[in-house]
Formats: C-alpha cells, structure tokens, sequence
C-alpha cells in the first residue's frame, strides 16, 4: 500500500489483513485490498470523500454474511473496530451505512443513496468482471463443486434474490446471470468506462470457451 495513508487506513488495512488470513473463498484480503484501490481510484475521480470511501472499502467485507453470519446483521465487527479507532458515532454511523448497501445478495440491484455507497459498490462489482471476475467464478464454482459448464443446464436470467441464494447452477451460467448484468447496475460514470471494456473481455472469453468447447478452434 502506499505509504502516505493515514494511521486510520493503515490500521483498517492490517486489521483485515490478520481477519482474512486463509480465506480462500473469493473475499480474501487481497480482493478488499482490490476493492481499496478500485474504490479510491472512482472516489478520486468522482470527488468522493476519499477517506470514508476507504474505510468502509477496506471494512465492506468484515461482516458479511457468509463470512461472518453472527455479526452480520449488528456489523459488530466494524462498529467494535471504528470505536477502537477513536472514530466518532456520527462518523462510524456514515460507514457502516454504506458498507450495508454495498453487498449484491443483501440489495439486489437496489443503488446507494450517497455518492460513497456508489464508489465502494462499484468497486466491488468491478472485481467480479474481468480477468480477475472470471478467475473468481471460477475458483468460487470449484469450491462448490459446481461443473464449469453443463450444455444441459439453461442459465436463468430472471431468478429472484431467494433462487440466486440457492441456485446450484454452472459456473459459465452466473456469467449470464450475474455478471454480464453488473456493467449496467454500475452507478458512477468511472466505473461505467471500465466495466464497459471489463464487460467486452469477458464476451470474448465466453465465446473463446464455447468454441472450444466445440472443437471449433
Ligand atoms: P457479494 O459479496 O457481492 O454478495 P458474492 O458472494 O455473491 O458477492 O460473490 C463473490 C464472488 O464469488 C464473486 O466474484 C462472484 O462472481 C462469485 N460467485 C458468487 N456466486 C457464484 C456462482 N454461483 N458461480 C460462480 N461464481 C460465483
Ligand atoms: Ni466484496
């Protein structure tokens, strides 16, 4: 990280650093250490207030809800670490606001209302497309024990938020259930411009896979 962050970003960045150490399931450190650096990039770009975008950035994930499905619903982990912090009510109160609009299977496509929300959200999203989008499908597909691909298996395009929690489909299919639907949820025009060419990349993977999958190149 670079070094001209505040004692503040530096203790939230070690805190998950030592929370996530051995997660392998998608939302390890470095993913929040990706988010971090997306998240700052949009703030920046946007004129965020930086460092709340970076703290509740680096903290999105300390309470998930599968991570940590005691403290999800009280966010226990990042209230007990802001008020640790010396961080004032009001202020942890703002952060924890936005972390809770953050997550994909809490809101659905429901946007933040503060501009923060949108960067961390963005951020966030923007990690699962991509290069680094379809390594993360694929490595969180093997950790299910889902099959990559199955012809037989139509993807659902139109699955409420209750059939996303328990749908056993492939991983090719959450590309078109999920992840080619992120680029239009995205909120700040930052984020568009990169989704917009994250999107095109992972189109031409799909159909790299499908060709070969048919020997066809
Ligand atoms: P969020 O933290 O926003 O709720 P998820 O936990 O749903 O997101 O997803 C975390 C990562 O795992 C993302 O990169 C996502 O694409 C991937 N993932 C989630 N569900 C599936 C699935 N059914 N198949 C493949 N990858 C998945
Ligand atoms: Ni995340």
């Amino acid at each position: 990280m670079e070094n001209n962050h505040s004692i503040l970003i530096e203790n939230a960045r070690a805190y998950v650093q030592a929370l996530f150490a051995g997660e392998s399931s998608g939302h390890d450190y470095y993913h929040t250490l990706r988010v971090f650096k997306m998240a700052t990039r949009i703030a920046r770009a946007e004129q965020a207030d930086v460092e709340s975008v970076q703290l509740a950035a680096l903290l999105h994930d300390v309470d998930d809800r599968k991570l940590s499905p005691e403290t999800y619903a009280t966010q226990a982990n990042a209230r007990r670490f802001l008020q640790e912090q010396g961080v004032d009510e009001m202020r942890a109160a703002r952060i924890c606001r936005i972390i809770s609009q953050v997550s994909f299977s809490a809101n659905g496509s429901a946007a933040p209302d503060t501009l923060e929300g949108k960067c961390v959200q963005d951020a966030d999203r923007l990690d699962a497309i991509g290069a680094i989008g379809i390594a993360r499908a694929f490595a969180y597909g093997g950790n299910h024990g889902r099959l990559m691909y199955d012809p037989e298996v139509a993807p659902r395009a139109d699955m409420t938020a209750q059939e996303y929690a328990k749908s056993k489909s492939t991983t090719v299919n959450h590309f078109y259930e999920k992840l080619f639907k992120l680029t239009d949820l995205m909120q700040t025009p930052t984020a568009i411009a990169i989704a917009k060419a994250r999107q095109a990349y992972m189109r031409a993977y799909i159909e790299e896979f499908m060709a070969e999958w048919d020997g066809l190149c």
